[in-house]
């Protein structure tokens, strides 16, 4: 971390920041209040009013807000700013229909270039280095969210979006990239894609890797960085709080997520009773946005499990351990609790397969059954292939505790995606892919 780069908020002591919290805090729940109809209807329910708020710890007398509270006020209606005033929307598509949408004012999307920014230099990148974005551009937040942040921090971007591997592959070493920003299962792909090409792409210029939008583990880390010369970040953010660069690992720890805690304020509850846990306790992530205007969202329950931890490389910003999954990925087979980054483990331990995995869910009879495809690295023949079947079933037994299926596919069986990878297929909603 260079000393001299450092903004603002980054400086403060910690009894600043915690003043500076409380004060902005105070001012989003005034406008909240006064501007947005919803806020002010369900704080009069709860007999709770922002002359209430003196500490932060008071923040647990409001109600939470959550993706139902988006979808009852779609599109506009928990915007605190006139439309007119809104320069930019962002909208993530519902499962049930309706997307949630939401807001920035100008002053708002300097601020999210200014955390994007310093989620960047966080992850080691500096003015003047050449940052390959292959998030989606459009509606999602990570493509223009990466993008603004890396003019504001004075690099030279390149918007290519996701897809077209081939010329991802070719970009790369053309313009000579240093960072590369996508979803680590995207990442895997181009990897594959230099592979094939008979690149190595420990070869190239690529040293910085800044993944996210979906959650990946330790094995994951390990699994990229072999492959690659590089050292693999993990940036976590929301639409909903602002889009990517909520928070973001520093390349010199590696240890967790710092949360830009000037502008976001992270609570962790009991994700059934509601209840605010200590730091250190594992439970809900819920945020608090401090500084923005057009869509200022207050406790909103991110339903992604994690836990507070102190600041390391930035000793003032608490961090987030890496994301297990989200309350509403968790499977619960044969009663115990399993979720895709469980799996992601075991499959990466496994030297005869891919990086590559979907968990298929289906109820044949009364109990839900998990059948995990997985594919090999190189063609077997049947009974290598029952024999490393029955291999990763033992170890699923054995370190989770439950009964899967595991079928195993030829190389390129797995379903690949630009994105964010779909690690759950439910068969009792959707048909097995093939
Ligand atoms: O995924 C924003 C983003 C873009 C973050 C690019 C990082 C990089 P949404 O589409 O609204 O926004 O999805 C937000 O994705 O609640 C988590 O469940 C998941 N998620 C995002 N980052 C991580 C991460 C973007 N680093 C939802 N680890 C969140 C685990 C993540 N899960």
């Amino acid at each position: 971390m260079t000393t001299d780069l450092r903004d603002e908020g980054e400086r403060w002591s910690l009894d600043e920041l915690r003043a500076r919290q409380l004060e902005r805090l105070q001012d989003t729940v005034r406008r909240c209040y006064a501007n947005v109809p919803h806020y002010k209807k369900t704080w009069d329910e709860a007999g709770v009013h922002p002359d209430d708020i003196r500490a932060l710890s008071d923040l647990a007398k409001l109600p939470f807000t959550d993706k139902l509270t988006l979808r009852d006020n779609y599109p506009f209606g928990l915007f605190a700013v006139p439309r007119e005033q809104v320069v930019r929307v962002h909208a993530s598509s519902g499962t049930t229909g309706k997307p949630t949408v939401v807001g920035y004012t100008r002053e708002d999307i300097d601020m999210w270039a200014g955390v994007m920014a310093r989620s960047i230099r966080a992850a080691g990148g500096r003015p003047g280095d050449v940052v390959h974005v292959a998030y989606g551009y459009g509606l999602f937040t990570g493509g223009l969210g990466a993008h603004y942040g890396a003019e504001k921090l004075g690099c030279t971007v390149v918007p290519i979006s996701g897809g077209m591997t081939e010329r991802q592959v070719q970009l790369i070493q053309d313009f000579g990239c240093k960072i590369m920003m996508v979803t680590p299962s995207y990442f895997l792909s181009v990897l594959d894609e230099f592979e094939r090409q008979g690149i190595d792409p420990a070869s190239t210029t690529l040293r910085i890797g800044i993944f996210g939008a979906e959650p990946w583990t330790p094995a994951m880390r390990t699994e990229i960085e072999s492959r690659c010369h590089m050292d693999a970040v993990d940036i976590y953010g929301l639409s909903e709080v602002v889009g990517p660069g909520v928070s973001c690992e520093a390349a010199e720890t590696k240890d967790g997520l710092h949360i830009w805690e000037d502008h976001f304020y992270p609570e962790i509850i009991d994700p059934v009773t509601g209840e605010v846990l200590p730091d250190g306790e594992q439970g809900e992530l819920v945020f608090t946005s401090l500084t923005k205007q057009a869509f200022p969202v207050i406790r909103y329950r991110t339903k992604d499990l994690t836990r507070l931890l102190p600041g390391t490389a930035y000793p003032t910003m608490r961090r987030m351990e890496k994301v297990t999954g989200r309350t509403d990925d968790m499977m619960i087979i044969r009663g115990v609790n399993v979720f895709p980054t469980q799996i992601e483990e075991i499959i990466l331990a496994e030297p005869g397969l891919a990086p590559y995995f979907q968990c298929v869910l289906s109820q044949p009879g009364n109990m839900l059954e998990l059948t995990v495809l997985a594919e090999s690295n190189q063609t077997l023949g049947d009974s290598e292939r029952l024999e490393l079947e029955k291999r990763i079933s033992k170890r699923i037994k054995d370190n989770i505790g439950t009964t899967a299926k595991i079928e195993v596919r030829a190389p390129g069986g797995i379903e690949r995606s630009v994105g964010k990878a779909r690690r759950i297929v439910d068969t009792r909603k959707s048909p097995l892919p093939t």
